[in-house]
């Protein structure tokens, strides 16, 4: 009769594991890093944020760049943040796979049609930062570059 014990306080101490997983995965949202945001690449462009490409001040010395890729290029094409600043981009594509990378930085990030990607960077050096595309996307890909200047 010990067993039966035994067999009950592990299928209690399941229980609640499972419920502590479960209430922190759907009630506190809590997801896997692999969780991304999705969006309906056709619509992406009318859809809220992206509706309204564009640099957004969020704070001190921090922004919110929201961005459409698309073939061959990036909306908004150029930006312009002071030094010290921090970004908080936020980028989805509404065609095809596209890269999203600041050479000099650890911004490198790939661009998914239905998806949101996100990245945050601080930018503690002045100067033209290049924002390029490192996929392959067609025929205009090597001309796929805007440009964010810190000042
Ligand atoms: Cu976009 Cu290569």
């Amino acid at each position: 009769k010990y067993e039966k014990i035994w067999l009950w306080s592990g299928a209690v101490c399941l229980t609640i594991f499972l419920l502590i997983v479960g209430v922190s995965a759907f009630a506190m949202g809590n997801q896997p890093p692999s969780h991304m945001e999705t969006i309906d690449p056709e619509k992406a462009a009318v859809t809220a944020p992206f509706d309204k490409p564009g640099l957004n001040k969020i704070g001190d010395k921090e922004y919110e760049a929201v961005m459409l890729a698309q073939a061959f290029t990036y909306t908004p094409s150029k930006m312009k943040v002071p030094l010290g600043s921090t970004v908080h981009f936020k980028v989805t594509s509404t065609d095809v796979v596209h890269g999203f990378e600041i050479p000099s930085t650890n911004v490198n990030m790939m661009i998914t049609p239905g998806y949101v990607s996100e990245i945050t960077h601080t930018f503690d050096k002045p100067g033209k930062y290049l924002i390029l595309c490192n996929e392959y996307c067609g025929a205009g890909h090597q001309l796929m570059a805007v440009t964010l200047e810190v000042t």
